[in-house]
């Protein structure tokens, strides 16, 4: 499948179905959590069958129901948007093998996660995934000017690039991003203040590059 098309299938799923997760996708999962880590020396944790971070006061108001699986983001202070990117790779596979997910940095039992940290690490974010209930809908987004500033020719696969950055989850939906395109040269960087704008950075560089092939310049 392309992965624009599965970028387009991805909505926030906040309400999840009684259904355990088969065997071989747990492990599947897992291995992808390990590959993850040793490239980007994070050190995420995908909990199955862990209902209590998602049992509190925060994560009902925020209309979360019967999450019971999800990744725990662990790493330097940092990290962030090395959370979001390698974070949102595995997003994308998780849509692949036909399951739901929603980054969620606010509302869940941070004190409820039975994960393990390391000197020096914090649990920067989570991603609850499972069946979802439903599959989402899809989130509005900016207009393509006010997210791209170009300079100089059009590189072919900026618009495709584009594409996949307004598809990408943005925190409360922010997309405070903008992608510079200067003489086939492309960065991306925050734009204003919001919250966890890092995290959406890494998530905003994934989808781009995944979507291009193009290494997006630091
Ligand atoms: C870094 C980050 C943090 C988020 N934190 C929360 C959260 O605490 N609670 C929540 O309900 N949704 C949270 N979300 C989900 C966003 O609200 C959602 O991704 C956004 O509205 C875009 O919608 P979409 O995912 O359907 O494209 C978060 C998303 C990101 C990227």
């Amino acid at each position: 499948m392309d992965i624009l098309d599965i970028m387009k299938s991805r909505h926030a799923v906040r309400q999840y179905l009684d259904k355990e997760i088969e065997e071989d996708k747990k492990s599947a999962i897992n291995k992808l959590v390990e590959e993850e880590n040793s490239l980007s020396g994070l050190h995420i944790q995908a909990l199955f069958g862990e209902p209590k971070a998602f049992d509190t006061f925060s994560a009902h108001y925020g209309k979360f129901n019967n999450v019971k699986n999800y990744l725990a983001l662990v790493g330097k202070k940092n990290d962030e948007e090395k959370a979001g990117y390698y974070g949102e790779k595995i997003v994308l596979s998780l849509q692949e093998m036909g399951l739901n997910s929603c980054w969620v940095a606010l509302t869940y039992g941070k004190g409820k996660t039975p994960i393990k940290k390391e000197k020096g690490e914090k649990l920067l974010c989570v991603i609850a995934f499972g069946y979802g209930a439903a599959q989402g809908i899809s989130h509005h987004s900016k207009p393509v000017a006010d997210v791209l500033s170009l300079d100089g020719d059009k590189p072919d696969y900026l618009d495709r690039g584009v594409e996949a950055a307004l598809l990408a989850p943005t925190a409360v939906n922010q997309q405070k991003f903008v992608i510079n395109s200067k003489d086939g040269k492309v960065t991306i960087s925050n734009k204003g203040f919001g919250f966890y704008q890092n995290i959406d950075l890494g998530i905003v560089k994934c989808h781009f590059e995944m979507a291009t092939g193009v290494k997006v310049n630091d």
